[in-house]
């Protein structure tokens, strides 16, 4: 019975949201099956080597009983020239297949590389920050410019183009479930394509580390079908909703006359700070600080009265605010759907 929960319970965790072994797309998929195919052809060659190693020391303990020792310190011709071939060949199958894996790892490297055509794929940007993603969607027309944080929405298979940098230490970009690692290096660019083959919420995680709340970067990939993807996306281009209470009004008011808008951008009011993310659609998003809390009105009061206490070292600013404005300008931000 406890075999079967356990059984249950690993099985669960390794079909979880942050997983390599549970690839949703064709590069999470190749880098699963190189990855099997080198633990059990190194897994059969670790046992054959064991095996191959224990077998002496049974026969050499029957020796020194049957054997007088300056035999068995004198091999025969015969015997050495054996063990010389037998050395011979076994260095060169273990060159073969060091060969054989370098190539399989050459071919998986090329295969994972982006798919032949960019036709119909999607650009996005994505800037590593000490410890939030900065994420903006590529747009030839400049009014179709989505720009987010944390969070990015991708349309099930599609490639999507990922042109990573970052504005102060080296990240990497990390969603095991749908693609290797790339770091992302300040004045650089570096690309990395994704592909989700099917719907779902996969968590990414800076996976070089960056300062002391690199384990408190995460970002979450949903993948979603082409009619929920656009509707996001043309969501996400609209600017702030209007506050629609006199509790929500005080709440923008409480924002504007505050800190908070040298860092923050709301579109559709005069916040426009470009240090931390910007809050237009804040409200849609899942977590808060880069996947630390769920993002709710009980967390977020706690994160904005305290920042340093859920996040230490965070960049976020404790901002004074009187304690009749925090409910205001809770409801307010939580607001921005
Ligand atoms: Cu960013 Cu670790």
């Amino acid at each position: 019975m406890r075999c079967t929960t356990l059984a249950i319970l690993t099985a669960s965790a390794l079909s979880a949201q942050q997983s390599a072994v549970d690839a949703a797309g064709s590069y999470a998929a190749a880098i699963r099956s190189l990855g099997t195919f080198f633990l059990i052809l190194l897994g059969l060659i670790f046992l054959i080597v064991i095996a191959l190693a224990l077998i002496p020391l049974t026969r050499r303990h029957r020796g020194i009983e049957q054997e007088p020792l300056e035999q068995t310190h004198q091999p025969s011709h015969g015997t050495e020239t054996r063990l010389g071939t037998m050395v011979g060949i076994a260095t060169a199958v273990t060159i073969l297949i060091l060969f054989g894996l370098v190539v399989a790892s050459v071919s998986v490297g090329k295969s994972i590389a982006g798919p032949s055509t960019h036709a119909n794929s999607i650009a996005v940007e994505i800037t590593g920050n000490q410890w939030w993603w900065y994420v903006r969607y590529a747009n030839l027309d400049p009014s179709r410019i989505v720009v987010t944080a944390n969070e990015l929405h991708i349309p099930v298979g599609r490639p999507v183009m990922i042109r990573g940098s970052s504005n102060d230490v080296i990240h990497s970009f990390w969603v095991p479930n749908l693609q290797g690692k790339r770091d992302l290096i300040p004045s650089r660019i570096t690309t990395l394509w994704l592909q989700a083959d099917r719907p779902g919420r996969y968590r990414g995680q800076c996976a070089e580390f960056c300062g002391l709340q690199h384990a408190h970067m995460a970002l979450w990939v949903v993948a979603e079908p082409a009619v929920q993807f656009e509707s996001w996306m043309t969501h996400q281009i609209e600017p702030s909703v209007a506050p629609s209470s006199p509790d929500e009004q005080r709440g923008k008011e409480v924002f504007l006359n505050s800190g908070c808008v040298l860092c923050h951008a709301i579109q559709g009011t005069p916040a426009n700070g470009q240090v931390g993310p910007d809050l237009t659609h804040f409200a849609s998003r899942m977590t808060l600080a880069a996947g630390t809390l769920p993002n709710n009105k009980g967390n977020l009061s706690g994160w904005i009265a305290d920042p340093q206490t859920i996040k230490p070292g965070t960049k976020m600013a404790t901002v004074p605010v009187k304690s009749e404005d925090m409910q205001p300008l809770i409801d307010y931000l939580e607001s921005l759907r």
